[in-house]
Formats: C-alpha cells, sequence, structure tokens
C-alpha cells in the first residue's frame, strides 16, 4: 500500500524556492551540478529546468558499502563524473539523505579533486536515522523515519515513476 505524504504541489512549490535561492547564490558564475543516479533524476530534472544560470550537466552512480555506521566503509562508483571539477563551483544534487554515509563519502571524495566550492541539495532528510553529519546547503523537507517511494525514489528498483511521494507499507 502506498500513502501520499508529499504531494506533486507541495514538491513544485518547495523546488520553485529552492531554485530561487541556487539562482541567487550563484548569479554569474558558472555551476557545475551533479546529478547522483538514479534516485535523484527526477529532482534534479525539475530543479535545473528552474534554474538560470550558466549550468554544466554531471552524472554520478554511487553506493556505500559495508557497515553504515562505519565511516571507514568504501564508496564503489559505477559512473563518475566526465569532466576535471577543479577550481569549479559544484553543486551535488541527491534525493534523501538518510544515515549520511553515501553523501558524506561523494563529498570527501569529490573534495579531494579540488573545487572552488561544494553544496550539496537534497530533496529529503530524514533527522531520525542520521548517523553521519552532512551539511545540507539546500533542504526541500525533513521527514519522518518512514520508508518513502516515489518521485526518482525506488523500493526494489519500483515506483520511481510516481509524481508524488509515498510512504511504502509492506500490507
Ligand atoms: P544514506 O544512508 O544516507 O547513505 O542513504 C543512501 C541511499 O539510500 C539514498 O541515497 C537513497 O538512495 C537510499 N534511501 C535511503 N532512505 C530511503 C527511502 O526512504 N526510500 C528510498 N531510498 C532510500
Ligand atoms: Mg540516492
Amino acid at each position: 500500500m502506498i500513502e501520499k505524504y508529499i504531494t506533486e504541489d507541495q514538491l513544485e512549490v518547495k523546488i520553485t524556492e529552492l531554485a530561487l535561492k541556487i539562482n541567487n547564490d550563484y548569479k554569474n558564475e558558472e555551476l557545475v551540478i551533479i546529478c547522483i543516479l538514479n534516485g535523484s533524476f527526477m529532482f534534479c530534472a525539475d530543479l535545473i529546468r528552474k534554474l538560470d544560470l550558466d549550468l554544466i550537466m554531471e552524472f554520478m552512480s554511487a553506493s556505500s558499502y559495508g557497515e553504515s555506521t562505519d565511516s571507514s566503509g568504501t564508496l564503489d562508483i559505477r559512473l563518475d563524473i566526465e569532466r576535471d571539477i577543479k577550481g569549479k563551483n559544484v553543486l551535488i544534487v541527491e534525493d534523501i539523505v538518510d544515515t549520511g554515509l553515501t553523501l558524506n563519502k561523494i563529498k570527501e571524495l569529490l573534495l579531494g579533486r579540488g573545487p572552488k566550492s561544494l553544496k550539496i541539495a537534497s530533496l529529503l532528510h530524514k533527522p531520525a536515522r542520521k548517523i553521519h553529519h552532512v551539511d545540507i546547503d539546500y533542504l526541500g523537507f525533513e521527514i519522518e523515519d518512514k520508508f518513502v517511494i516515489g518521485y526518482g525514489l525506488d523500493y526494489a528498483n519500483k515506483y520511481r515513476e510516481l509524481p508524488y511521494i509515498g510512504i511504502y507499507q509492506n500490507s
């Protein structure tokens, strides 16, 4: 069963708000957007269509391995970005920060490549599950400790196409 949790209208309003802030913060500057696949494809597509900036789009697919409590866990990069980000303004676009492990690792990796600036936009944040602190510069919604699907997020690779965020219940 799927319970609607964040509606299409709420998403639209929030993403417009985030885009306004980003447009303002990067005025007259080039910005490299790194869309973290797969989950953030829909959020990222909607967000960038509201940006009026000199953009370069990059895509990355990565997942963190092992114990989520182990900060030394490794990052498995299935797809890396194509261009050098040295000296560039970079904005990572993610679907959800849960324990924070994945984004922490991605951030560490990208910082090592010498960007001029590195910020994070995440549509969702589950503070109850936080293990690794991640500064989210542009946050959509703080949510309860529930498993959410839709608008890019999956359960066993399904439900990504839903235009809203739902709560997945196993019954
Ligand atoms: P982390 O625990 O912050 O490293 O989260 C890693 C990844 O788990 C996220 O980028 C999502 O892809 C996935 N994830 C975490 N919570 C949920 C959820 O509620 N629904 C769908 N995917 C989730
Ligand atoms: Mg993800």
